[in-house]
């Protein structure tokens, strides 16, 4: 499947799932507007990928990147026809012992960070009859302990992205979210530091394993953002080995 001359914006797209997203699209013919943190991750990804990518340093949590980052597609690329929303942090402890400000990370960096940039991204969106991916999390779906602000957060994200898939339906903007199981360099460390951990976890999923973030999980991405998934919106897909089997 081709993303040939499609513009996309990729939040938190320097690194883990999001870079390897960033590459695939561009592999597959597009050009991408990175959003993130990590300056030396973006410049590295320049360096790479040469003028397929533009990166701009900047939080999603702030409402002003969310519109950056559209004009910066429109300036450099011309138009914007994939949002990706995949930038994410929370902290990971339990329920009774979860922080206002634990809340607010997981709040802002997930749903309103989803919110602004569907919002800023929509005139573009519409004009261009786009895609939208979003990013929630089997801890949300199944419950996972200690993750209740993340979860409460990725959930909501569903909630709102069926929502919208219905509203901009009428504009032929399609919106689909992904739920991911992938071996990070932050799952890595982890699996590093917990062997007993890791083996039982990964002895939960069918396939056997975590998904490779580029082999297993962006080609899903990429398939949501294409116009072969141009007949579908409003879904989940999971991208988690059959950990979970939505109904
Ligand atoms: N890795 C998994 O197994 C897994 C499982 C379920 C869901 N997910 C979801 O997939 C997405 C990607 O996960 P990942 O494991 O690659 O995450 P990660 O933590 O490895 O990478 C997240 C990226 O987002 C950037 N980022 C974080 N906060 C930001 C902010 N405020 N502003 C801009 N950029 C910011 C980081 O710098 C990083 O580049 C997330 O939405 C995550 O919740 C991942």
């Amino acid at each position: 499947m081709t993303l040939h001359n499609k513009v996309a914006v990729v939040t938190g797209g320097a690194s883990g799932i999001g870079e390897a997203v960033t590459r695939i699209f561009v592999e597959r013919g597009a050009r991408v507007v990175v959003v993130d943190l990590q300056q030396e991750a973006g410049d590295t990804l320049v360096a790479d990928l040469g003028d397929a990518v533009a990166f701009l340093r900047g939080d999603v949590s702030d409402r002003a990147v969310a519109d950056r980052a559209v004009a910066t597609a429109v300036e450099r690329f011309g138009a914007l026809d994939i949002l990706v929303n995949n930038a994410s942090a929370s902290r990971v402890r339990p329920f009774t012992e979860q922080t206002d400000d634990d809340w607010k990370l997981a709040l802002d960096t997930g749903l309103f960070a989803t919110r602004n940039f569907m919002l800023a991204a929509y005139p573009e969106l519409r004009k261009a009859r786009g895609a939208v991916v979003n990013f929630a999390s089997g801890a949300g779906i199944d419950g996972q302990p200690n993750q209740a602000s993340y979860a409460a957060g990725k959930e909501a994200i569903r909630g709102l992205s069926r929502v919208v898939a219905n509203e901009w339906a009428a504009d032929q903007i399609r919106v689909n979210v992904v739920s991911p199981m992938a071996k990070t360099a932050g799952v890595a460390a982890w699996a590093e530091a917990n062997p007993e951990q890791y083996a039982l976890s990964a002895a939960k999923v069918p396939l056997g394993r975590f998904g490779d973030p580029r082999e297993d999980v962006a080609p899903v991405i990429a398939f949501l953002a294409s116009d072969d998934a141009r007949y579908i919106t409003g879904q989940t897909l999971m991208a988690d080995g059959g950990a979970i089997k939505l109904r």
